[in-house]
């Protein structure tokens, strides 16, 4: 069988990090996929020097990624709003599959990617864009797709937690702790972001809209972030037993579903209590199966690019299986609004 190829536009953190595990784990993935996975070639204005690109062609044009007729799934890890809407729109007017880590593309514009992907019978995956690794997307979409969703809660955002971890366990700097996770490649390009929620809207946003079939309206969220929390908020949270943690939460109510970030007090010896660092947790509460905790690596390269590297074997098997029914790989049935307005 023809291998299947792969353009990944974007070489920063995330980028350098997929190019590398499909790299190293080829053998594995291709197994999984059942076809061989080539990267054919990459769209970035600079080499990484975390990979070893030789042998890849390398364009500073991304666009020719999205037009390259060789090209079957376009991986776009570009970041950012315009641009990378473009990129997608582009690669899926000529027909390519797209896997994508972008939570601000698909919260915002992800209604119109998604008729437009349904249109042209392609896939649009985006598991890498909540959670970096945590298979969040797939555990809620196909884990508990025999449940109602009552309600789910997490830590969604990898910068966010680290700074919080660090103030209460080290007595840190919020300014300092924050650069630490530039350096470290966790915090977006814009670490406002991070701290201001916008971030975890934007992921919860997502979540919700998988978890209760609603379209994306990340302008419905009520967000607030961690930049007004002080090393004394911590400590007394601290002395009353709780902790403070930055939560998305999205639950059905009667007038529809709800969507919030916020710091929240948290009593230490619940599980949420207890993520540290730039690990993530998200609890969801199904009608049948109860309450089940999904934990692990909510950002840096690797982790992250564990989740585009699942979708893109995703993507294969799908093709791979030839199967017309593509939909599971949106978060809704476009078009269907559901009956529960946000
Ligand atoms: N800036 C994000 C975070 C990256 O810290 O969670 C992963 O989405």
């Amino acid at each position: 069988m023809k291998p299947v190829k792969v353009g990944i536009c974007g070489l920063g953190t995330v980028g350098g990090g997929t190019f590398n595990v499909l790299k190293r784990n080829a053998e594995e993935i291709s197994r999984r996929a059942g076809r061989s996975i080539v990267v054919e070639a990459i769209g970035a204005r600079r080499e990484n020097p975390d990979c070893d690109t030789r042998g890849t062609h390398i364009t500073a044009d991304i666009f020719e990624i999205a037009r390259n007729p060789e090209i079957d799934v376009v991986v776009e890890l570009i970041g950012g709003y315009e641009l990378a809407l473009e990129l997608v729109m582009t690669a899926i007017e000529h027909g390519k599959h797209v896997v994508t880590a972008n939570k601000a593309l698909i919260a915002v514009h992800g209604n119109e990617i998604f008729e437009a992907a349904q249109k042209k019978n392609v896939m649009v995956a985006f598991e890498a864009s909540v959670a970096g690794g945590i298979p969040i997307i797939k555990a809620i979409r196909e884990g508990l797709s025999a449940n109602k969703i009552n309600w789910l809660a997490g830590i969604i955002n990898g910068t966010g937690n680290f700074i919080l971890t660090e103030m209460r366990d080290k007595g840190r700097d919020f300014a300092d702790v924050l650069a630490e996770a530039q350096a470290l490649g966790y915090a977006e390009a814009d670490p406002t972001f991070d701290v201001e929620g916008i971030d975890a809207a934007h992921k919860l946003t997502i979540l919700a809209s998988i978890a209760f079939g609603v379209p994306l309206q990340f302008e419905k969220a009520y967000t607030e972030g961690i930049s007004k929390i002080t090393a004394e908020d911590v400590q007394y949270a601290e002395e009353l037993g709780y902790r403070i943690k930055h939560l998305g939460v999205s639950r059905r109510t009667e007038n529809g579903i709800e969507l919030r970030v916020h710091p929240t007090m948290i009593p230490e010896k619940a599980l949420l209590a207890n993520v540290h660092g730039v690990m993530n947790a998200v609890l969801v509460d199904g009608d049948a199966v109860g309450q089940t905790m999904y934990y692990g690596a909510g950002a840096g390269a690797e982790p992250t690019a564990s989740a585009v590297v699942a979708d893109i074997v995703d993507v294969v098997r799908t093709l791979t299986a030839d199967r017309d029914n593509r939909v599971p790989h949106l978060a809704f049935q476009p078009g269907s609004l559901s009956e529960l307005p946000i």
